[in-house]
């Protein structure tokens, strides 16, 4: 798919097929092209859970305040910042601002590369974190900010429309 057909075909899925499967290689081949995205000093400070177990998706749910498309997809990637990672090389800066562009960046590199591959996702921002990271298991060092579930869409969704862009942008 060519990249222009990838961006306007792009819409959140909130319905997935979920007797139809998504197998490993094909999320390794999306984390890969993924983690190409860029990142401040190319510091990558990011670490993604592959999540398939229903219990774990059951959590992630609960966590996002009952979506529960989350746990009817067959995979959740949970994008998490690596905080000593970004904190090493940037400090404050990087944990308060670069870390959540970088990831960020990776996140929307997910969506997009699905897209490419016939499956659907949905960024979620809304979650409590402390229930997120307990569902994980996660270390203190490792701040979950996005849960994409992913699988192949049980419905074509409606064009959200956005504003028009002489609205949002400013020309010398
Ligand atoms: C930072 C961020 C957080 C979001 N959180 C949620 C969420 O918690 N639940 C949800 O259903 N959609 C969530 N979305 C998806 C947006 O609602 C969606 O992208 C927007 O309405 C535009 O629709 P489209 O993605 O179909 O183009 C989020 C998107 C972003 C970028």
């Amino acid at each position: 798919m060519e990249l222009k057909e990838t961006i306007k075909k792009r819409k959140s899925v909130r319905h997935f097929h979920e007797d139809k499967p998504v197998d490993d290689s094909t999320v390794r081949a999306i984390l890969e092209l993924a983690i190409r995205a860029p990142s401040a000093g190319n510091v990558q400070p990011w670490i993604i859970h592959v999540v398939r177990k229903p219990e774990s998706r059951n959590l992630l749910t609960e966590a996002a305040h009952g979506q529960s498309f989350i746990a009817q997809a067959p995979v959740a990637l949970v994008v998490c910042i690596d905080k000593e990672r970004t904190l090493s090389t940037y400090g404050q800066r990087g944990l308060e601002l670069y870390s959540i562009q970088d990831t960020a960046a990776l996140t929307e590199h997910i969506l997009l590369t699905a897209v490419d591959m016939g499956l659907g996702t949905c960024w979620v921002g809304a979650f409590d974190e402390e229930a997120c990271s307990r569902a994980l298991s996660l270390s203190r060092n490792e701040r979950p900010v996005a849960i994409i579930p992913l699988g192949y869409p049980a419905k074509d969704p409606a064009d959200r429309g956005r504003r028009r862009l002489d609205e949002v942008t400013v020309w010398d």
